[in-house]
């Protein structure tokens, strides 16, 4: 068995440690928060990472009305071009710690007034060390060079960010989160079978919206770089404004469709694929109001509802962590079954150094 699928089986434990860890430095940091709430909250990141900043970005906005940015580390790595964080909070989110460019912005963002925090898996990492304050990912080492239990751990972070900055979010809410990924791992068999006939696939779309756009970013990169598919990621709106033309007949098409307000829009671009008789892979849940034909149903109701939508958090809020999982099993299992071992990805190591 791969070590990817090793890693994907651990998630539960792993975000479940991350929760627990994490809940002590999430109270410090809202604290501090209290005193000085940060005008803006900017984010840094290569890769699975990145994604995981995508998700945070939406969270952040959607629960405390704080803008996000994602860093474009070029302007200071290459262009060295100074901005003005004062009264900002600058995050450096990656697995290793080690990726040459996020810990540059963090060390530039640091010179220019930000308070910085690294969320990391690896607690002796140079991220750890340059930033002002840490946030762990408990996953334990990851072997495997396709992130996937880092990823969660991330998310489980960002949600822990959110709180410390004043979203409304319970803990209560939060730990429920491992069941729900150990409810998304019963699919395995049934992804594993699914898998097989897309044996022969070389090129696929994948969609999200909203909180789970940045699924949609995770699952072609787990596609591109263990499988070889060339994945192009979109929202529901963007592949909407020209790229559809190029979906046809057979084409793949993988789309993230849980319940709340995304729904809507997503059954439309399902509707929209089936009339263009497209290879459709969908994933949801049983709350969804009506999965669409085929989907892969991850057998628990994980739509927020009640006192928690009360509180203004918005009906698919905790759907992400599960939700990716399937997609994970998915390219775990293709990789296999196209003979690549997704472990070792052809020319790729653990870390990365760009600038
Ligand atoms: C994804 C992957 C890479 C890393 C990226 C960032 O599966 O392996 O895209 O996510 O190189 O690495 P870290 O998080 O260590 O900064």
């Amino acid at each position: 068995m791969s070590k990817m699928l090793e890693e994907i089986r651990q998630q539960p434990a792993a975000i479940e440690k991350t929760l627990q860890s994490g809940l002590r430095q999430a109270e410090i940091l809202r604290k501090r928060f209290e005193k000085s709430r940060p005008r803006l909250v900017a984010l840094a990141a290569r890769g699975t990472s990145d994604n995981a900043a995508q998700f945070g970005r939406y969270l952040i906005e959607i629960t405390t009305g704080i803008p996000v940015s994602l860093a474009a580390p070029s302007v200071s790595t290459l262009y060295h071009a100074p901005l003005r964080l004062e009264g900002a909070l600058l995050v450096g989110i990656s697995q290793s710690g080690e990726s040459t460019d996020t810990n540059m912005v963090l060390e530039e963002g640091r010179r220019q007034g930000a308070m910085t925090l690294g969320i990391t898996n690896e607690a002796g990492s140079s991220m750890a060390r340059l930033s002002d304050q840490v946030m762990l990912v408990r996953a334990g080492k990851e072997i495997s060079v396709a992130a996937t239990k880092t990823y969660t751990g991330q998310l489980m972070a960002f949600y822990l960010l959110a709180r410390a900055l004043g979203g409304p979010i319970d803990v209560s809410d939060l730990e429920r989160l491992p069941d729900a990924a150990a409810a998304a791992l019963k699919l395995e068999p049934e992804v594993a079978a699914r898998a097989e006939r897309y044996r022969f696939m070389d090129h696929a779309v994948v969609v999200g919206r909203g909180l789970n756009y940045a699924n949609a970013f995770e699952w072609a990169l787990k596609l591109m770089e263990t499988c070889y598919v060339v994945a192009e990621r979109f929202s529901q709106a963007d592949i909407l404004h020209g790229p559809i033309a190029m979906v046809g007949s057979a084409f793949p098409a993988f789309l993230f469709t849980p319940p709340g307000v995304t729904w809507p829009v997503m059954r439309d671009l399902a509707a929209r694929l089936q009339q263009l008789r497209t290879e459709m892979l969908a994933v949801t849940d049983r709350s969804c109001p009506q999965a669409p034909r085929g989907a892969i149903v991850i057998p628990a109701r994980l739509a927020a509802g009640g006192r928690r939508t009360a509180r203004g958090l918005p009906e698919d809020v905790f759907t992400p962590i599960p939700y990716i999982v399937p997609a994970q099993i998915f390219a775990a299992s293709l990789a296999r079954i196209k003979g690549f071992d997704p472990d070792k990805p052809r020319g790729l190591s653990k870390v990365t150094q760009t600038l």
